[in-house]
């Protein structure tokens, strides 16, 4: 098989030739969130399968397909679907985009998911801007030879979530008067859900929320040196002495309800994104060493 980054280069190229932009943004609509791709003024569709080595997507509500066009006036990409572990995917397959959007020139990174919540302080529908994550899939994207051309063997993971962003999507979200938390996401594979007793212990070693996606995604964006921003819509309440069954369309309905305002904030964010963006990121911080 080609070596990922030719694979990498290849599917950019496909990309670039039915869309030939520099996305100021990728953004990563989460489940139940697809809707915001409807602010997007698409310039060009491109199905996942029509993508040189893009992986499909299998998951309910996904509809597998990346967006590629206008936000305000600034030219983005948005995959309307991501790749989850549980679909059996590898962790290399699930963040192969993240690869191309960087390949595309894109800025930053921003990603979406539905997730449960364990601070008992959070309400269904409420938002919660990730700060930090505890990676409990038992697998890392990153396993296996590193090509030096994609990123460093060993990324530092100390900002992982870029401080730039949040600052900015935590000012922004104060002046549209959006309540958002701050808090850290756990991500297992699932796709069960937890029990009451693993929920105890997710609460215990310091997790706000947890989820199944995005920090395979996160940990690639550091790897790439592409500053990403993550947020996540919570659907259910996790609190192990109060647990009661929640269901797919439960969790569908909630992330709808709360997409408004997620539209309002990553729109907003979008917009005032420099077209040239100046955001920081870790890997490009200097002074650290
Ligand atoms: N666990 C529990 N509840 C959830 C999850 C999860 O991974 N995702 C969305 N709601």
């Amino acid at each position: 098989m080609t070596e990922l980054y030719e694979r990498v280069q290849e599917s950019a190229a496909y990309i670039r030739q039915h869309w030939p932009h520099t996305p100021v943004a990728a953004i990563v609509l989460g489940t139940g969130l697809g809707s915001l791709a409807a602010d997007i003024s698409a310039q060009v569709v491109l199905p996942y399968d029509q993508i040189p080595h893009f992986p499909r997507s299998t998951a309910p509500s996904h509809k597998g397909q990346l967006v590629c066009g206008t936000l305000g006036d600034r030219p983005i990409l948005a995959m309307e679907g991501r790749f989850h572990y549980y679909e059996g995917y590898t962790l290399q397959q699930i963040t192969f985009p993240v690869r191309v959007f960087k390949a595309l020139g894109a800025s930053a990174l921003l990603l979406t998911n539905a997730a449960g919540g364990l601070n008992p302080r959070f309400r269904k529908g409420d938002l919660m801007l990730i700060e930090d994550h505890i990676n409990l899939m038992g697998d890392n994207p990153l396993i296996g030879p590193n090509d030096e051309r994609l990123g460093e063997r060993f990324p530092d993971m100390s900002q992982a979530y870029d401080r730039a962003l949040r600052d900015r999507l935590q000012k922004l979200a104060l002046e549209e008067r959006i309540p958002l938390h701050g808090g850290v996401l756990v991500a297992l594979a699932g796709p069960s859900l937890e029990t009451a007793a693993e929920y105890r212990f997710l609460r215990t070693i310091g997790a706000d929320a947890v989820g199944m996606s995005t920090v395979p995604e996160v940990i690639v964006a550091v790897h790439a040196r592409l500053p990403v921003a993550a947020i996540s819509v919570i659907t259910d309440m996790c609190l192990p002495d109060a647990l009661s069954p929640v269901s797919l369309p439960d969790i569908l309905q909630v992330a709808q309800q709360a997409e408004p305002l997620l539209r309002r904030l990553i729109t907003r964010l979008v917009t005032t994104l420099p077209a040239e963006t100046a955001v920081s990121s870790p890997a490009s911080d200097t002074s650290k060493s």
